[in-house]
């Protein structure tokens, strides 16, 4: 590849032209002023949470389904998650499911767009600024998804205090390693941003605090920026199969498709169906050679590692339901029709029926 060959022979691995160019790209694409590459999309949630400096029962408010990371980093960064149910046909979290979680102790919200499609900003920001909270979008799986607001497109990480993105392998825009970013408007986050991702200091050597390594790598930003000129097809084809499957699976009842909000353009992360018997239609599915993936089996907040919050099982009903009857099934640009075919037409033998 030309590009990291380029890389190779400059040798600057840290820090290279690369990764402020794809900074400012992927500022233009998600509308922002600025974005701060670095190692992981798990790291670009947990540099602006240090950022708010949390005290001891601080909560921030989080989904309950969704990647760890999204509560590990509230953890991480000193606070206590407090957990929300989802919406049943989207996924994605609600602003009067946040509204109802909101406390005096609330320092930020994380509003997570699962799967590619985004979560309705416009409500969650609403209520979150008339009380000052600020709004972190993990756009993770979300990287150019758009949502309609007030006749303009917004993108997924442009309208909250800041937003993040993950370029691990699978994601759409994904590096050959782990690599993350961090989009925001706001010129003072920035700077403490840029400044967290090393070691605290905007000179070298010189510290104004205590930060810690988490740089993109010049290599990964590489493979980025030639990938990127791509991404808005890719997401576009993922898409046509997205919506190639949902019109073969209407009318089966069985499987339920997903759902995508009509003011959302979504960029299909995932196709997720949601199944009665779920387990029994992965086996059948991985016997037949069809890759497909259970994202995820147990929400967070019935998490082992989270028993000292309190919850128990039927807190958060939605969420439940969900990591009992989600499966995702393949999708990406390359996929075939008849490779869909395939695989639709496995699902539903697997409840009795053929389609002709
Ligand atoms: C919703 C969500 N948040 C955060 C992350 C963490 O990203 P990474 O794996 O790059 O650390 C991921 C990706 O795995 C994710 O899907």
């Amino acid at each position: 590849m030309p590009a990291a060959q380029a890389v190779i022979q400059r040798q600057q691995f840290i820090m290279g032209p690369e990764v402020l160019e794809l900074e400012n790209a992927l500022a233009r694409l998600s509308q922002v002023r600025h974005a701060i590459g670095c190692a992981s999309g798990t790291d670009a949630l947990l540099l602006p949470l240090w950022a708010l400096d949390l005290q001891p029962g601080d909560e921030v408010i989080t989904p309950a389904f969704t990647f760890f990371a999204t509560a590990g980093t509230v953890h991480n960064t000193g606070g206590k998650p407090v957990f929300v149910d989802i919406d049943r046909a989207t996924f994605n979290v609600t602003p009067a499911a946040i509204e109802g979680a909101i406390t005096p102790r609330t320092r930020a919200i994380i509003v997570v767009h699962l799967f590619g499609q985004m979560a309705p900003m416009e409500g969650i920001l609403e209520l979150a600024q008339r009380r000052g909270i600020p709004v972190i979008e993990d756009a993770a799986q979300a990287v150019g998804a758009r949502r309609r607001c007030g006749g303009a497109w917004r993108m997924a990480g442009e309208t909250g205090w800041c937003g993040t993105l993950s370029f691990f392998p699978t994601k759409n825009l994904g590096a050959w390693g782990d690599g993350g970013m961090i989009l925001t408007q706001e010129d003072g986050l920035a700077e403490r941003l840029r400044r967290l991702r090393l070691h605290g200091g905007s000179r070298q050597y010189y510290h104004e605090e205590v930060g810690t390594n988490s740089r993109l790598d010049t290599l990964q930003a590489a493979v980025l920026l030639a990938k990127l000129p791509f991404l808005a097809g890719w997401s576009a084809g993922r898409r046509d199969r997205a919506a190639w499957y949902s019109a073969r699976f209407a009318g089966q009842g069985d499987v339920t498709p997903p759902e995508v909000d009509p003011a959302n353009e979504a960029i299909f992360h995932q196709y997720t169906i949601r199944v009665p018997r779920r387990d029994a239609l992965r086996e059948h599915l991985l016997a037949r050679g069809i890759g497909c993936a259970v994202y995820y089996p147990l929400a967070l907040h019935l998490q082992r590692c989270f028993a000292s919050l309190g919850y128990r099982p039927g807190s958060l009903p939605e969420a439940e339901a969900a990591t009992a009857e989600v499966l995702s099934l393949p999708v990406y640009p390359e996929l075939t029709e008849a490779q869909q075919e395939v695989v639709v037409e496995a699902v539903l033998e697997f409840y009795g029926g053929r389609m002709t």
